[in-house]
């Protein structure tokens, strides 16, 4: 791996505690104005200062997201459908390399559909990028999306998680499961988990803190965070477990004191 990528990965994976807290805003490109990020600036501007990375797409970067912050950028490539069709699988590569690296991004995101009726051309569009990433020095993120029959369990997060490895992403989105240290160990690459749907906060931070003592090294969350009760209290909360250890409690506590206090 050259300088640039590797420097590239060290400013999305924090070295200091070799974690982070990735800030998932990217879920317009196949849903839309999706609940809590109608006006993206305005949800996603008070989060800034709390997150580490910044997952979303070109429109909403360049609209939305003023080029002085100063925040490692992780530009979602893949898409190309909406929630209208049954089969979200069908995805191609919709912005590229020169694009990324002209908006000054440090990695690329892209899902694969393992078990989709698109499986195949899903895992040749992160292989390509692979490719391109490793020409220019771009980390590429690989999202395990799940089709609406698959399982969320440890066999196939396992199975997908090493496939995406295995054709060269560098880091890898998943969801937490039962058994989900299996899912580490046998991906050789670090992995970052979703929130999914929205659930009570507690929930979310206990299921940052098992992920985490599971070898995560961290969140690429959105839903949790932008729709929680205070969006800022929350991603704070959050990153008291990705970055400090903080148990379950200590990061709820937290989440109380700062929503009470704002
Ligand atoms: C969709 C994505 C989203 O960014 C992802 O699902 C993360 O967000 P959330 O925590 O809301 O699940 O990659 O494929």
């Amino acid at each position: 791996m050259d300088w640039g990528l590797r420097n590239r990965l060290a400013r999305i994976i924090k070295p200091d505690t070799g974690r982070t807290v990735m800030l998932a805003v990217d879920h317009g490109y196949f849903l839309g104005p999706t609940t809590g990020l109608e006006v993206p600036r305005k949800t996603i501007e008070p989060l800034i200062p709390y997150a580490d990375t910044l997952m979303l797409t070109r429109g909403v970067l360049r609209t939305s997201i003023d080029p002085s912050f100063d925040i490692p950028i992780v530009l979602r490539v893949s898409g190309g459908n909406s929630i209208l069709k049954d089969d979200l699988s069908d995805e191609g590569i919709i912005t590229s390399m020169e694009e990324a690296i002209r908006l000054n991004a440090a990695g690329v995101a892209l899902s694969i559909y393992v078990g989709s009726p698109h499986e195949h051309q899903t895992l040749l569009n992160l292989s390509k990028l692979v490719d391109e990433g490793e020409k220019y020095g771009i980390a590429v993120l690989a999202v395990t999306a799940v089709g609406k029959e698959m399982a969320r369990d440890a066999r196939y997060l396992g199975l997908a998680c090493r496939i995406a490895s295995e054709l060269g992403a560098h880091l890898v989105k998943t969801y937490y499961c039962e058994g989900f240290e299996k899912v580490v160990e046998s991906t050789p690459v670090p992995l970052v988990i979703a929130g999914g749907k929205k659930i009570p906060e507690r929930d979310a931070l206990e299921l940052t803190f098992k992920a985490i003592q599971a070898g995560a090294v961290g969140v690429d969350m959105g839903r949790n965070i932008f729709q929680s009760d205070s969006p800022v209290a929350m991603i704070q909360a959050v990153r008291k477990i990705v970055h400090e250890n903080a148990t379950v409690d200590e990061a709820y506590n937290l989440y109380e004191n700062i929503k009470a206090s704002s």
